[in-house]
């Protein structure tokens, strides 16, 4: 009996081994894309519960040069990062914006897009451009998605004290868009064209015509991974035969 079990441990053993190895392989037959899908047109959730948006469509367009099945992993925007750095997703793509300090724990590719920081009111605001949020003695209540760089640049306004404003967190884009539309928070400072998104989808709020920052965003690596080049170089054909540009003006379209 004794004997059987451990011919049974041994063979479960080298099982689980062979198990671990083939999720491996078959794991680079996958590309695992990390997304937070509160973020349309970039990424959302679409009508039938798909996921939808320029990021998806990029990814999905690298996954098939690459001959790679596309498994989306959705998330907060604000484990996006980690999850890629961890190497528990091959890549980030969610409207990411390439700063210096994400630099320091992801790689980037090229730049895909651009994206503007806007600021979003309840129609007849007194908030009538960027600089009343930084006037002397202000105290309006600002919602931006946690750690996005709405977050790390007002944050870091209040930290210095340029802007005397109070900062609300929220985990998701459409938490702070309801928080804003039920009149519990003054503004949001979010990306323009999921700006544009919201307010089609919110009656009762505007965005500010004055901008906020100007930005690029690019697909996240973990650090030296083997991926990075490969991807990079597919973004960039797809970049140069106009796709990327198709399925940005598909969901973008030019007004
Ligand atoms: N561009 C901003 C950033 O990188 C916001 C991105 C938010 N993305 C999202 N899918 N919610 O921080």
């Amino acid at each position: 009996m004794k004997k059987v079990l451990a011919v049974l441990l041994a063979v479960l053993l080298v099982g689980a081994v062979f198990a671990g190895c083939s999720a491996k392989e078959s794991g680079s037959d996958k590309l695992v894309l990390a997304t937070s899908a509160d973020f349309p047109p970039y990424e959302s959730i679409g009508d039938n519960g798909e996921y939808v948006g320029i990021d998806i469509e990029v990814a999905q367009a690298i996954a098939d040069k690459l001959g790679k099945e596309l498994v989306v992993e959705n998330m907060d925007f604000d484990s996006i990062i980690s999850s890629v750095a961890s190497g528990k997703a091959d890549m980030g793509m969610a409207g990411l914006t390439v700063t210096d300090e994400r630099k320091e724990s992801v790689d980037f590719s090229n730049s895909y897009a651009t994206g503007v920081q806007a600021i979003i009111v309840p129609e007849g605001s007194e908030i009538k451009s960027v600089d009343d949020l930084y006037a002397e003695g202000a105290s309006y209540k600002v919602g931006v998605q946690l750690s996005t760089t709405a977050d790390i640049y007002f944050s870091g306004d209040i930290d210095d004290g340029a802007t005397t404003c109070t900062i609300e967190q929220y985990t998701s884009a459409q938490e702070a868009i309801s928080s804003l539309a039920t009149g519990k928070i003054d503004a949001v400072i979010i990306d323009n064209e999921p700006a544009k998104s919201y307010v089609a989808a919110n009656e009762g709020l505007v965005i500010l015509d004055s901008k906020y920052a100007e930005e690029e965003y690019a697909i996240a690596f973990a650090k030296g991974s083997a991926l990075t080049e490969e991807v990079n170089n597919a973004l960039n054909e797809l970049i140069a035969d106009g796709t990327v540009q198709q399925i940005i003006d598909k969901y973008i379209p030019a007004a």
